[in-house]
C-alpha cells in the first residue's frame, strides 16, 4: 500500500546521502522500494504504543541508509555475485567448521596460518567464535559481550579480524560470526550506566525496583543453568534493582521492547555485516521477547523482530545470511525459517538440533526408530532455507525431541531418556562414552549431556584401554556420525577438533572461571603442537581426519547434495538401520546408515520404494558397485557401516 509519510523519509534520507539512484545506488535503492512496506508494518507490530516510536523508525530507516554507504564495493560486489548464483548458501560445496581462535589456533593473526589445514580437510566457511570483548572470567565462552565492536585483546585487533576475512575472501572462503542478540555482559557501557543509575539505559535491560513483577515471570520460566545460575533474576547492589540474567547472572537481557535496543543492535549488525561476514549467527534469538504468563521463549514477537532484522539486512546488506541459534523443539524450530507471508524470510538457517540428537540416541540405542519418526516434523523446512546439520558443537547435547516422538517409536519416554543419560556417562552396561550430565536440574529431571564426538564414541575409553578392537569401532562411529550429518541436507558445521578425534580435555576444572560449566570440557585447548600421548592416539587420529577429509570430498562431487529440501526417508526397514534418498530432477542418491556393532541387513526394496529400480549402485565411500538385488535378498551393511549409493548414470 502506498504511504505517503514512507515516501518522504525516503526521499530525505536519498538527498542527505546524495544518492544516484538512477545510476550506481539503483539496486539498493529498490531494493529498499520493496523491502521498506515490509519493515514498516513489521516495525510497528513490535512497538505499536512506544511513545517513541515513530522517532526510532526513522532511526532505523537511517541506519539502512549508513549500512549501505559503509558497504566496501568489494562486499557490494560480492553481495552481486551471491544474488547472481542464487541461494548460493546452499551449495553442497560448502562445509564449515566452528573453532575458539585461541583455543584452536592460539590468536587471529595465528588462525590465518592454520588455513592451509583446513584447505587440506576441506573447509570452506569458519565460524570464528566470539572474538569480541568479554570480561576474563565472566565471559561464558565469549557470549557476555561488553563491548560490541572490540576485538578482545587476547584473540588480537579488529584490524587482524579484518585481515583474517581478507585471506578468506581472496581465497574464495566464507566467514561465520555471532551476534549476541539477547544479553550483554553486565560490564557492557550500557549496563555500566544503567548501574549508576541512568534511567534511559536501565530500560535497555528489564529492571525492577522489587521482586514483584520478577516473581510473576518466574511463574512461567524455565532455567538455563539451573546448577551454577539459578532463577532468571539478581539483584543488582550498586544499582539497588533486579535484573533478569536468563543465562549467567552477569549477562543481562536486553530489552527488546525498547526500540532504542532494536536500533542499536541493528547498528551491530550491520557492523559486523561490513567487515564481510557471509553467515550471521544470532545467539539465542528463542529468547529474546518476554511475556509474563508465558515460558519466555518462542514469543510470536520474537519471530517479527527476526524477520524485520531480516528485511533490514536484505536491504542494506543483502549478502548476508542469517542463522537462527533456535535450539528448540522440532514443533517450533520451523518458525524460525519463518511463517505464512513471511515463509523462508526469516532466518536462512537453523541448526537441526532434532537431528543431531536422535543421532546421539541411534548410536546409544543402536536403533534408529526414534531417529525416523522425528523426520515427520523436520521434512517441512521451506525450499530456500537450510539447516546446519552437525554432530557436536560448543554447546552440550541436549535432548529436546518431544516425547511423543519417542512414544511413537515404542517406547517409554522417561525411561529412555533416563537411559541416554546413564549411557553417555558410562553408566550403562556396555557403554563406550565419556561424558557428562550437564545442568542437572533436579526439579524437572532434565539434565543435558557434555563431551566431545570421539569421547562419547568411545575413542577416550578404547585407547586408555589400548584395545585396538574397540578403537575401531570408536572410529567407525564417529565417521557415521559425521557421514549422516555430511548428507542429511543442509551445511555440515564440523567442531574443531572432531576432525582428528580430539578427546574430552578437563583441564577446564582447574580454572575456577571454567570449572562451574563442564561444557569446557568438550572446548579442548589444541593451539599447542599437537603431540599424541600413544601411537594408537597418534593413528586414531590420522585415520578419523583422513575420513573426515573423504566425506568432505564426496559431499563436494555430488551436486544432488546441495539444499533444496530435497530428501525423502526410508521407511524402517531394519531397526538398526536409517536411510533417505536425495533427488533432483535427474539424480538420486541413497544414503543408508547402521547404527548397530553387528552387520545390519537392509532388503533391496528400500532402494526402490520411492518409484525408482535402480539395477546397479555405486557407492561413493567403499567406491564400490552393487548389484540390487530381489526384494528378498540383502543389502549388508558393516558394524557402525554407511553407504552413499549412486545409480549407474545409463540407467
Ligand atoms: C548460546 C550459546 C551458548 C551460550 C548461550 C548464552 O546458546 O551457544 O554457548 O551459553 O547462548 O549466550
Amino acid at each position: 500500500m502506498y504511504n505517503p509519510f514512507l515516501h518522504r523519509l525516503i526521499d530525505k534520507y536519498v538527498q542527505l546521502h546524495q544518492l544516484d539512484i538512477a545510476g550506481s545506488d539503483n539496486i539498493f535503492y529498490v531494493r529498499l522500494l520493496a523491502g521498506i512496506n515490509s519493515i514498516h508494518s513489521l516495525y510497528y507490530e513490535v512497538y505499536p504504543y512506544h511513545q517513541k516510536r515513530d522517532d526510532f523508525f526513522e532511526a532505523l530507516i537511517a541506519g539502512l541508509f549508513k549500512a549501505y554507504q559503509e558497504r566496501s564495493s568489494v562486499l557490494q560486489k560480492r553481495d552481486r555475485e551471491k544474488e547472481a548464483r542464487g541461494e548460493w548458501f546452499l551449495s553442497n560445496e560448502l562445509v564449515g567448521m566452528s573453532l575458539y581462535v585461541d583455543r584452536f589456533a592460539g590468536n587471529l593473526e595465528k588462525l590465518s596460518d592454520k588455513l592451509p589445514y583446513l584447505d587440506d580437510l576441506g573447509v570452506n566457511l569458519i565460524h570464528v567464535m566470539p572474538v569480541f570483548e568479554s570480561p576474563a572470567g565472566e565471559s561464558d565462552g565469549g557470549y557476555a559481550v561488553s563491548d560490541f565492536r572490540k576485538v578482545d585483546p587476547r584473540f588480537g585487533t579488529l584490524n587482524d579480524l579484518k585481515a583474517l576475512q581478507n585471506s578468506l575472501l581472496s581465497s574464495g572462503k566464507y566467514l561465520m560470526l555471532d551476534i549476541v542478540l539477547n544479553h550483554t555482559s553486565h560490564k557492557h557501557e550500557w549496563a555500566q550506566k544503567a548501574k549508576e543509575g541512568d534511567k534511559g539505559y536501565q530500560d535497555y535491560y528489564y529492571t525492577f525496583d522489587d521482586r514483584s513483577i520478577p516473581d510473576e515471570f518466574e511463574k512461567g520460566m524455565p532455567e538455563v543453568f539451573p546448577e551454577s545460575s539459578p532463577g532468571n533474576f539478581m539483584f543488582d547492589e550498586q544499582m539497588g534493582k533486579w535484573v533478569m540474567t536468563v543465562f549467567h547472572n552477569y549477562q543481562w537481557d536486553l530489552n527488546f521492547t525498547n526500540p532504542a535496543v532494536l536500533v542499536a543492535m541493528m547498528e551491530n549488525i550491520f557492523f559486523y555485516a561490513n567487515l564481510g561476514v557471509d553467515i550471521l549467527r544470532i545467539d539465542a534469538p528463542a529468547f529474546i521477547w518476554k511475556e509474563i504468563g508465558t515460558n519466555c521463549q518462542n514469543r510470536p514477537k520474537a519471530h517479527t523482530l527476526l524477520r524485520l532484522i531480516k528485511q533490514c539486512v536484505q536491504v542494506s546488506t543483502p549478502g548476508m545470511a542469517l542463522l537462527g541459534e533456535a535450539i528448540v523443539s522440532p514443533g517450533e524450530i520451523m518458525k524460525y525459517f519463518g511463517e505464512g507471508m513471511y515463509l523462508a524470510k526469516e532466518c536462512d538457517f537453523a541448526y537441526n538440533a532434532t537431528q543431531m540428537a536422535v543421532q546421539w540416541d541411534a548410536i546409544a540405542s543402536g536403533n534408529t526408530s526414534v531417529m525416523i519418526k522425528a523426520q515427520a516434523d523436520l521434512l517441512h523446512k521451506p525450499r530456500g532455507t537450510s539447516w546446519i546439520t552437525y554432530t557436536r558443537c560448543h554447546d552440550d547435547i541436549g535432548l529436546g525431541y518431544d516425547d511423543k516422538t519417542i512414544a511413537e517409536a515404542g517406547l517409554n519416554p522417561y525411561q529412555h531418556r533416563s537411559f541416554l543419560k546413564e549411557f553417555f556417562i558410562g553408566n550403562t552396561y556396555g557403554s563406550m562414552a565419556s561424558g557428562a550430565l550437564f545442568a542437572v536440574n533436579p526439579k524437572t529431571n532434565d539434565a543435558r549431556i557434555s563431551g566431545t564426538l570421539a569421547s562419547l564414541c568411545g575413542l577416550e575409553k578404547a585407547l586408555e584401554l589400548k584395545n585396538q578392537y574397540q578403537i575401531d569401532l570408536a572410529i567407525r562411529r564417529i565417521v557415521l556420525m559425521q557421514a549422516h550429518a555430511m548428507f542429511s541436507g543442509g551445511l555440515p558445521m564440523l567442531y574443531y577438533g572432531d576432525e582428528c578425534g580430539t578427546i574430552n580435555d578437563y583441564s577446564y576444572l582447574n580454572d575456577p572461571a571454567k570449572s562451574y560449566d563442564n561444557r569446557w570440557m568438550h572446548r579442548p585447548l589444541i593451539a599447542r603442537d599437537s603431540t599424541y600421548p600413544s601411537t594408537e592416539a597418534a593413528n586414531a587420529a590420522t585415520e578419523i581426519f583422513e575420513q573426515t577429509k573423504k566425506l568432505i570430498r564426496i559431499r563436494k562431487e555430488l551436486s544432488v547434495l546441495k539444499d533444496s529440501s530435497n530428501i525423502k526417508w526410508m521407511k524402517e526397514h531394519n531397526s538398526h538401520v536409517a536411510g533417505f534418498l536425495r533427488f533432483t530432477a535427474e539424480k538420486q542418491l541413497y544414503c543408508v546408515f547402521n547404527y548397530h556393532a553387528e552387520d545390519a541387513f537392509l532388503t533391496w526394496y528400500a532402494f526402490k520404494e520411492f518409484g525408482h529400480s535402480p539395477q546397479i549402485l555405486f557407492d561413493n565411500w567403499a567406491k564400490a558397485e552393487q548389484q540390487v538385488g530381489a526384494d528378498n535378498e540383502y543389502f549388508v551393511l558393516p558394524p557402525y557401516g554407511f553407504a552413499i549409493l549412486e545409480p549407474k548414470p545409463w540407467q
